[in-house]
């Protein structure tokens, strides 16, 4: 299956970041180093070549920690004459100055991501909802003597935008957008997770305090129950952690505006004490008609279209596939007048794309999503949605 160049270099990095720690764990230094300069490669040219990704800042932050982790590799790789001593010992990183009295912890990216609801198709039901649930007891906590949740879950099939509504919500809410990915709470890299857990926690509650509205989200929220966990029983403690905290937030007394929005594509992966933590759970499903004309209109804002271009039919023709699909489609459809450019000598623009263009590329594209898997999301909503 073709993806999106971005996505490969995200996985790129998981997949070789996960690959370094284990290496590491190990004790095999040069497979980790080898591994950790792949996964900086794909860091720089995320960075590079598309500053204008929204999480942009976290994986300039991910870079200079690799680089910094790189380095320590290489000169313990380095023969120094005699062994020192010390070089049997366990080898992990320190965190400098993670959490303390109002820095920010290292795993969490605190920039606004530059993305609002309009740049969203669809999904109107889960805009609203994280209105409600964020923004009115913002500006108005007396209308809700009972208290308010403080736990979102969006769930849904990959590429249907999840990722995208939490960032947006930061330009939603006039406070703090702390985003944290799952997966890096739990690496050894920055620390034990549970402590991690904890310290986004005080650090979060701490700027509440402060009266500055806290909203965390936690990005493939699933890593938290250990799938990705590199540590025998650290898995348990972080969740026993995180539910702790959860329920610190949800406390009668507590009258502090932290959120926590919670996204994954797996959500049967979450256990019930985990999920009841949530009290919103929110279906973030594939796009209907209507969502994906308007997510074509996006997407082709900056591209000419021939005059045979008629996106009502290729909204209909996308029936099934994902937001991410219809990204990919728009970029490859673009990217056959890019070549054909190339090849003539690549002087001047490329000409519009034509319905041929775009059909060319659906004829070669499943969605990524199959039947079977999205009767998993129905069943499970049946069960657990709660709006
Ligand atoms: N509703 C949508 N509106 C606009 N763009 C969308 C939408 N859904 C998906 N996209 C496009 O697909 C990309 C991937 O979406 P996003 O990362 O939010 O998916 P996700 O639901 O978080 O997926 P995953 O479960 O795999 O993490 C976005 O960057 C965007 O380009
Ligand atoms: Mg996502």
């Amino acid at each position: 299956m073709m993806s999106h160049p971005v996505m490969e270099l995200e996985n790129a990095i998981k997949k070789h970041a996960l690959a370094a720690m284990k290496a590491e764990k190990e004790g095999d230094l040069e497979v980790a180093l080898h591994n950790l300069r792949m996964a900086i490669e794909a860091l720089r040219k995320i960075v590079t070549y598309y500053p204008d990704h929204p999480l942009v800042g976290m994986y300039s932050r991910y870079l200079r920690q690799y680089e910094k982790k790189a380095k320590e590799i290489e000169s313990k790789l380095i023969p120094v004459g005699q062994a020192e001593a010390g070089e049997d010992e366990e080898y992990r990183v320190e965190v400098r100055d993670a959490g303390g009295n109002g820095s920010t912890p290292p795993f969490v990216m605190k920039e606004k991501p530059n993305v609002t609801f309009d740049d969203i198709a669809g999904l109107e039901d889960a805009k609203e909802a994280i209105r409600e649930a964020i923004l009115y007891p913002v500006k108005r906590p007396d209308l809700f003597p009972l208290g308010w949740p403080r736990g979102i879950l969006l769930y849904g099939p990959p590429g249907t935008g999840k990722t995208m509504l939490a960032a947006a919500v930061a330009n939603e809410v006039e406070g703090e957008f702390l985003y944290v990915d799952a997966a890096s709470i739990m690496s050894k890299w920055l620390g034990e997770g549970e402590k991690n857990v904890r310290k986004l926690f005080d650090y979060a509650r701490a700027r509440a305090k402060e009266g500055v509205p806290v909203v965390i989200f936690i990005d493939e929220i699933d890593a938290l129950l250990g799938v990705h966990s590199n540590e025998v029983g650290g898995e348990v403690r972080v969740r026993n952690q995180f539910l702790k905290e959860m329920d610190g937030l949800q406390d009668k007394s507590s009258k502090l505006h932290v959120y926590v929005i919670g996204a994954t594509n797996k959500p049967w992966a979450l256990d019930e004490p985990f999920i009841r933590r949530f009290q919103k759970r929110i279906y973030v499903p594939l796009p209907d008609k209507e969502a994906r004309r308007e997510l074509l209109r996006l997407l082709t804002r900056k591209i000419k279209l021939a005059s045979d271009v008629d996106l009502d039919e290729l909204a209909e023709m996308l029936e099934g596939y994902s937001g991410s699909d219809i990204r990919d489609i728009v970029q490859d459809a673009y990217m056959i007048t890019v070549k054909e450019l190339f090849k003539n000598g690549g002087k001047g623009e490329p000409r519009p794309v034509s319905m041929k263009d775009f059909k060319r590329v659906i004829e070669k594209r499943m969605p990524s999503v199959d039947k079977r898997m999205l009767k998993m999301y129905e069943e499970w909503s049946k069960r657990f949605s709660a709006v």
